[in-house]
């Protein structure tokens, strides 16, 4: 098993796919754009495989696709079928812009935890948000994959001024819809114009949402032991929502998650400052196993060791993080 130095258990790997994305979101990418990788340090597609069989191999029972956009990656098909042999619980984070291509793919895969990214409900802001205009592709999207069976929770990206006036309309989706819809809290990375007082916290939210479907209309939902996200929901409702609230009150002492970059490198928290080359390690034929237990094992207790993003410490350690879109959430 994976254990790192505080006992905490790993047995949830995220795998970004690939740096790129056909969306530009401002929060995830600086505006002058990313320097990406050289293609031939992108983890290929039997590379993937194998250092993902390791991990499994180690107690992973849990995957997720990430990026950039997991779907732009041309032999998404081919990755997802090879890691489905794994019986490992298949999830994947997506844009949803091209998920009406694949949605074979997830059936045979198993691939049936799906988390889309949608920011807001109106489409000017949307675009405005992802600097381009795909609003109505990812809302065909997503009814298609309610049509399929499927059941994908929503991720918003919650910052004031900006959609933080669109919470009550998504809550309103739950109603018929029996997904869940995430409030995350703006997390601070290279180069995403990151302000504390641009968060919006939990005990905002649920104040909002009291105030207007009445305090005892609002119920909790209990959550499960690895649950990044403080469930809720509004009596009567199929589906509920919940807060990620990585700033204002971290979940680290639960984390059981590792992350691989797409050009193979492990970051144990991320927020993590040092990352690991498995890929290289990998293609020298060195020891692999061993790098992911000790990788795994040095892995701070909070954020990477950030005790306060609004502090200057704190600041100075997030923007020499990764920008988002090369770590993949
Ligand atoms: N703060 C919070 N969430 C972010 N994501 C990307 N950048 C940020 C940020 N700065 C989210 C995306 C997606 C997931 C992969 O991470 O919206 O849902
Ligand atoms: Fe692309 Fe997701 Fe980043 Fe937006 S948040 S630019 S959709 S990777």
């Amino acid at each position: 098993m994976l254990r790192d130095q505080f006992g905490r258990v790993h047995n949830y790997l995220r795998i970004s796919l690939t740096e790129r994305c056909n969306l530009r979101c401002f929060y995830c990418m600086p505006a002058d754009g990313i320097q990406l990788s050289p293609k031939e340090n992108i983890m290929r597609a039997e590379e993937i495989q194998i250092l993902a069989s390791e991990f499994v191999k180690l107690g992973v029972n849990k995957i997720r696709f990430t990026g950039g956009e997991p779907l732009v990656r041309k032999d998404f098909d081919n990755i997802a079928t090879r890691l489905s042999k794994l019986n490992c619980e298949m999830a994947i984070t997506t844009n949803g812009i091209l998920i009406d291509q694949h949605i074979e793919t997830f059936k045979n895969c198993g691939i049936s935890k799906i988390n889309i990214s949608i920011d807001s409900l109106k489409k000017d802001k949307f675009n405005s948000i992802t600097r381009r205009d795909y609003f109505n592709r990812v809302m065909d999207n997503v009814e298609l994959l309610f049509s399929q069976g499927f059941n994908p929770k929503l991720n918003v990206v919650v910052i004031k001024g900006v959609n933080d006036d669109e919470l009550i309309d998504f809550i309103g989706l739950t109603k018929e819809w029996n997904t869940t819809v995430q409030f995350i809290e703006y997390m601070p990375f290279q180069g995403n114009k990151w302000d504390f007082s641009k968060t919006v916290n939990a005990e905002e939210i649920l104040r909002n949402v009291s105030r207007m479907f009445g305090e005892r209309n609002v119920l909790k939902v209990e959550d499960k032991k690895n649950d990044t996200s403080r469930k809720y929901k509004i009596k009567g409702f199929s589906g509920n929502f919940g807060m990620i609230s990585t700033v204002s009150n971290p979940f680290c002492d639960s984390c059981n998650r590792i992350r691989l970059t797409a050009n193979g490198r492990i970051k144990n928290c991320l927020f993590s400052g040092s990352e690991t080359d498995l890929l290289t390690a990998l293609r020298n034929n060195e020891n692999v196993e061993e790098l992911i237990k000790e990788t795994v094992f040095n892995k701070k207790s909070q954020r990477g060791g950030i005790k306060n993003f609004a502090s200057e410490e704190g600041r100075l350690m997030s923007e020499s993080n990764r920008s988002m879109i090369l770590i993949g959430g």
